[in-house]
């Protein structure tokens, strides 16, 4: 039996990168695989970083799951809970590291990259370091044998599937190796052209307010050889085609068009934000909806709660009769 299982940190206001990137993919499985998903909010995982910030970890859970709701999360169709409310996860981890050798978790790039690039936070910290043992306790504590990430997600279930050979080969076969699915949208570009990130305000938030979207759309960069209407434009070089192809694949008369030199950057942006607000609109009628009816967010949780708990007990108990404890 198929179980899908994801989950994202709950650090900030998510953005159209998050809704391509992973969010769209998660509403699909969810109607394939009808109350096998589980959708995690992380927010254990949001201290591996946050340790020293905590203030809004709380807020930004209630709104990250409004955002999800909103664009079509199904609390009917799939189990949506908070990690550190389903406490086992902890004990599988704590299992876990007993079987993981250090020089695993220090060559992995994820962790590489973050060290050399976060300079303004110590990070050498073991939370921080363990973040990929965490993120396998989630998955195997469910059996989960698909894992929608983002690209950049890759090298943990690489990880995952490293330590499910190593628990098997010790205490007899227990998991399945998790495969990794991602999107075709690994790298939806910001306003400026690097990946759409919160670290880099770069990005177009999901509850975005109109004015503000279409001042960040008439902001977008375009292909730089383009100045007049009537110059040829490079649309793989155009942050604007980017978005409107993320939004519609047959947008092959716009291209013509941009090629052509009969269609200006400005009249581009200008169908694009109509796509954005037509899209973004009715989410924020529903997020602002959704966060006026806190303890109805606060019932779903408890509710996904309850139910991944019993999973999540039952993997326990035949981790600790393969470990002998
Ligand atoms: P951020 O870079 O904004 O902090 P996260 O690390 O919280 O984003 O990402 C959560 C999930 O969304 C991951 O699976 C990630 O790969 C995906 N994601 C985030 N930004 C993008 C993007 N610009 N394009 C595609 N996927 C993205
Ligand atoms: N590390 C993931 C991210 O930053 C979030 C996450 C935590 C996760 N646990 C998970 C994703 C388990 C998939 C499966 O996006």
């Amino acid at each position: 039996m198929n179980k899908v299982l994801s989950g994202m940190r709950p650090t900030g206001r998510l953005h159209l990168g998050h809704y391509f990137g992973a969010l769209k993919n998660w509403v699909e499985l969810q109607n394939k695989f009808n109350n096998q998903c589980y959708y995690m909010i992380a927010d254990w995982h949001a201290l591996t970083t946050e340790y020293d910030n905590v203030d809004r970890i709380n807020e930004n859970t209630l709104e990250m799951l409004a955002d999800w709701i909103s664009i079509g999360i199904d609390p009917k169709k799939s189990i949506i809970f908070k990690q550190s409310e389903v406490p086992l996860h902890s004990e599988l981890f704590l299992i876990l590291t007993m079987i993981t050798p250090l020089n695993w978790l220090y060559r992995c790039p994820t962790y590489k990259e973050q060290i050399k690039e976060i300079k303004n936070k110590n990070l050498k910290n073991f939370g921080f370091l363990g973040y990929p043992i965490l993120m396998s306790a989630d998955i195997l504590l469910y059996r989960a044998n698909i894992v929608p990430v983002g690209k950049d997600q890759l090298a943990h279930l690489e990880f995952t599937r490293e330590i499910v050979r190593r628990f098997n080969s010790f205490y007899g076969k227990m998991f399945d190796e998790p495969i990794g699915q991602i999107t075709k949208y690994a790298k939806i570009p910001g306003i400026d052209g690097r990946k759409m990130s919160k670290s880099y305000n770069n990005s177009i938030l999901l509850g975005e307010d109109i004015d503000v979207l279409n001042y960040k759309v008439k902001n977008m960069f375009t292909d730089p050889l383009k100045i007049r209407k009537t110059d040829k434009g490079h649309f793989s070089n155009c942050v604007v085609f980017a978005f409107l192809k993320a939004f519609d694949e047959n947008c092959e008369n716009l291209q013509k068009n941009c090629e052509n030199g009969t269609i200006s950057c400005m009249q581009c942006k200008k169908q694009l934000m109509e796509i954005i607000s037509e899209f973004i609109k009715p989410l924020n009628k529903k997020r602002i909806y959704l966060l006026k009816n806190k303890s109805y967010l606060n019932e779903i949780l408890k509710e996904g709660c309850q139910k991944a708990a019993i999973i999540a007990t039952e993997t326990i108990k035949d981790v600790r009769n393969a470990i002998k404890l």
